[in-house]
């Protein structure tokens, strides 16, 4: 058995990307197991932009981790130790435990994850046939619902509209762009560089991918989308939204799923041209995907169906080491990742 935990730690909560000086690496023993505790080997750590807000220290949709906490994300691991009957060694469990090779937590009476932020413990179903446990991270997890309800309950997206999709390159950005393709849309892409627009147009489906790194992005939607966006899936905020605003259609709806450029910005900035909104009658709604939680099912069946069809697929990108979190969460913010960001734990890629 390892007698070691090596862990993350938040140190102080940064301004700006993450360092080493926010987040301290440790190594540290472990206790021995107490009465009613649950040991858990953590396998894989879902490295994701939301991490950032859930350390600013004012907080966001959730109260802030408070310091001295192990830095937070979602987790899918393999039950090591056990002296509660709920849990057995072997089971495969997925929750909110962060950056650390190993958790140990109370057992509850019951599965629960949230609220987030008390390190709750979810069994997980066997995998769906052609998956794996990974998919719980991409598209039967967050991801995939974030996409899916994003693109069908918010943007409300019927064939034929012309569909925008900010880092269409990325986890979401890729299924959302794939989704609204199966559903009928017209779909343009915006992602960084060369290699990445290829990918959203040969790969994931989309008509076109703007590269905004490059591009003058209000310049090509003009041709792109003459007529106006229908719906803008907004993964990034800032510039890109303002772009995307300036060229919406009359009563276009913008689907708010998140605005990476602003999470290390302490003060994160709204649209200028704003007074857009109200001209053009656009509505712009903001989501959070635990809302759909209980409509699960719905999702991955649809989800499933397209997987199983060739309609559908998640880019995964599997880094190793718990030292390397870090670097890998650097990764989101430069744009070097390539589809959902996974830590494997284990150098031999097994669980
Ligand atoms: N609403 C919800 O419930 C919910 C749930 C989960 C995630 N989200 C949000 O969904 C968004 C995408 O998350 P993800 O996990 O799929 O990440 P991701 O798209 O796989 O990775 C982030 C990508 O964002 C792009 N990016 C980074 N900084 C940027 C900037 N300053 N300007 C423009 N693009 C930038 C980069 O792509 P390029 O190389 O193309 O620049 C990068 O690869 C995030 O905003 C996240 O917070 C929302």
């Amino acid at each position: 058995m390892t007698a070691t935990n090596q862990l993350w730690r938040l140190a102080r909560y940064p301004e700006g990307l993450p360092t080493t000086e926010d987040l301290v690496f440790e190594e540290g023993p472990l206790a021995p197991l107490g009465e009613g505790e649950v040991r858990i080997r953590i396998c894989y750590i879902s490295i994701d932009p939301a991490n950032r807000l859930w350390i600013r220290p004012e907080g966001s949709y959730i109260p802030p981790f408070p310091l001295g906490s192990v830095m937070p994300a979602a987790c899918i691991g393999v039950v090591h130790e056990s002296s509660h009957p709920r849990y057995q060694p072997g089971d495969w469990v997925q929750g909110i435990w962060g950056w650390q090779d190993f958790v140990t937590l109370p057992g509850g009476p019951e599965d629960r994850q949230l609220p987030m932020e008390e390190g709750g413990i979810l069994h997980l179903p066997e995998p769906p046939p052609g998956s794996d446990y990974l998919d719980f991270f991409g598209l039967f997890g967050v991801h995939g619902l974030t996409a899916f309800f994003g693109m069908t309950d918010v943007g409300k997206v019927k064939p034929g509209d012309t569909v925008l999709i900010s880092a269409a390159a990325g986890a979401i950005g890729s299924l959302a762009t794939q989704i609204a393709r199966n559903l009928g849309c017209r779909v343009v892409g915006l992602a960084g560089g060369p290699e990445k627009c290829a990918k959203v147009v040969e790969q994931f489906g989309a008509d076109a991918c703007i590269d905004y790194k490059s591009d003058d992005i209000r310049e090509k939607l003009s041709v792109l989308a003459p007529n106006g966006v229908d719906v803008y899936f907004d993964n990034v905020g800032g510039e890109i939204l303002e772009a995307a605003i300036d060229n919406m259609a009359h009563h276009g709806r913008i689907v708010f799923c998140g605005a990476i450029s602003q999470y290390n910005d302490s003060d994160a900035r709204g649209p200028a041209n704003y007074m857009k909104l109200l001209y053009k009658q656009i509505e712009l709604k903001g989501f959070l995907v635990f809302t759909y939680m209980d409509r699960m099912e719905e999702a991955v069946e649809t989800l499933a169906g397209w997987k199983a069809s060739g309609e559908l697929h998640m880019e995964l990108e599997v880094r190793y080491g718990i030292d390397n979190c870090l670097g890998a969460f650097h990764s989101l913010f430069d744009g070097s990742n390539r589809g959902k960001l996974v830590m494997c734990l284990n150098e031999s890629g097994e669980p």
